[in-house]
């Protein structure tokens, strides 16, 4: 049966309880959501689950910088008009390192590419009320998901929704539901190869009312650790901390998080960081993860499902836009012209894009972080990496084209 409707409407469902559609999609994040968009302008069906509620996942703060193909690809897609208008495009970043800051000229760098700080949720708004408007499907609150029938034809997702039990099954299964998910877990792991790396630190970061008090991001190198200044609006600051991984928040009080702030970046300039009432505060650990292949039987995994960056660079959401671009393009080609090229070189493709960035992630992390403070050779060799990078145009190039994202074919 094909089941069409509206987002939580109980008249949607079917009295036997099993649904059909073409694609069914787990996750409602940048990943589940921007891929049913983009199948709906192929007018390819899909239904999305997503675990939690609709108004957290609109209000989960996490990323803020979306390269240029990726603000592209959202205008493309119909859904860039409040972040054309909202967003920040960026030209430019900032290093910072031994009492300097170094501004790297993204946009001329780049052929005249940049950033936008736009954030994440503001992105998945958007994303949300397109597809509700168009008469997508997304149900919010699914529970108990699990997925089976991986290697047939018709895949199936068993899950519980406003306390009934539903079965939906599908041509093709993608699974958008993060690093957490089911979907992963669900591929024998004798069918997947895992790389992971972890980091001996994490990120404390806060969401601040205040004015951004610089108009660009600063990365810092400083002594007593790794300190980000970033933004997500004119009145609202977005700041990091390097701290223990398994740092504990009720250690830091406001005060103690913009002491350090104000002294890792005490040294960009005359202007000081701009305090403000704490909205939010948080703890990232760090790690890089890629799983190979990314697809099993009928089952694509896109987005942190299936790989993880640490978060110096911003690279975690553009790289699951990357993936569901190509697969949107390979469903697309197998929907309208019978073509499985596109589906057998998923894996593939999005592979090669994902250890790219794997590798400029990696690079970022650990050329701004300190890792053991006495290590004077490691810190030497760091300041080098950052002088070089500043100095050399071929470098401050190589950074640059990275941090405006590689193109996503070829
Ligand atoms: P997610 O956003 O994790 O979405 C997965 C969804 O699946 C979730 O909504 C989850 O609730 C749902 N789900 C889980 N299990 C199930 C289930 N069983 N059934 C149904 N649904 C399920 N990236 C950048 O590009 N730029 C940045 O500036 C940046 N900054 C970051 C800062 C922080 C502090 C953090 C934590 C991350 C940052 N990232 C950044 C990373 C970025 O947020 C993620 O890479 C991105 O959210 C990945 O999108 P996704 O759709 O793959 O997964
Ligand atoms: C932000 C996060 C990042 O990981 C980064 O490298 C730059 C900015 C942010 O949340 O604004």
């Amino acid at each position: 049966m094909l089941f069409r409707g509206q987002d939580t409407s109980e008249s949607l469902f079917p009295e036997d309880s099993s649904m059909r559609t073409q694609v069914a999609i787990l996750g409602a994040g940048p990943a589940g959501l921007l891929l049913s968009q983009l199948l709906s302008l192929h007018r390819i069906e899909s239904i999305v689950l997503e675990k939690k509620s609709r108004s957290y996942v609109e209000s989960r703060i996490r990323a803020g910088v979306l390269e240029h193909g990726t603000a592209q690809l959202l205008c493309d897609a119909g859904v860039g008009e409040r972040m054309k208008k909202e967003g920040l495009r960026h030209e430019g970043i900032n290093l910072g390192f031994s009492g300097q800051l170094h501004r790297v000229n993204l946009s001329e760098l780049t052929q005249g590419k940049a950033v936008t700080v736009y954030g994440q949720h503001e992105v998945l708004k958007d994303l949300i009320a397109a597809r509700l408007r168009d008469g997508g499907q997304i149900l919010f609150e699914v529970d108990a998901v699990s997925v089976d029938a991986l290697l047939t034809k018709e895949p199936c997702v068993r899950f519980r929704y406003q306390g009934e039990n539903l079965e939906l099954r599908s041509d093709w299964l993608a699974g958008c539901d993060g690093f957490h998910g089911v979907c992963r877990p669900s591929i024998p792991p004798e069918a997947l190869k895992v790389f992971e790396k972890t980091y001996p630190f994490g990120w404390l970061g806060i969401l601040a009312e205040a004015a951004p008090s610089w108009d660009e991001l600063i990365y810092a190198y400083h002594q007593d650790g790794f300190a980000l200044f970033s933004m997500r609006s004119p009145t609202v600051t977005r700041l990091y901390l390097q701290c223990d991984p398994d740092e504990d928040l009720s250690k830091w009080p406001d005060e103690r998080i913009w002491e350090n702030l104000e002294r890792r970046l005490s040294f960009v300039g005359p202007k000081k960081v701009r305090r403000g009432k704490v909205l939010q505060k948080g703890v990232t650990s760090m790690r890089s993860f890629v799983v190979e292949p990314m697809r099993h039987g009928r089952l694509f995994l896109a987005g942190d499902a299936a790989h993880i960056v640490p978060p110096t660079g911003a690279k975690g959401m553009n790289l699951a836009v990357g993936d569901v671009w190509f697969l949107a393009r390979a469903l697309d080609f197998f929907y309208s012209q019978g073509r499985t090229d596109l589906l057998e070189s998923y894996s593939e493709n999005c592979l090669r894009r994902v250890w790219k960035t794997q590798r400029f992630s990696w690079w970022m992390t650990t050329m701004m972080h300190r890792f053991e403070r006495h290590d004077e050779f490691e810190h030497r060799r760091q300041l080098a990496e950052l002088d070089y990078v500043t100095g050399s145009v071929a470098a401050s190039t190589a950074l640059a084209e990275n941090y405006v994202g590689l193109p996503w074919a070829g």
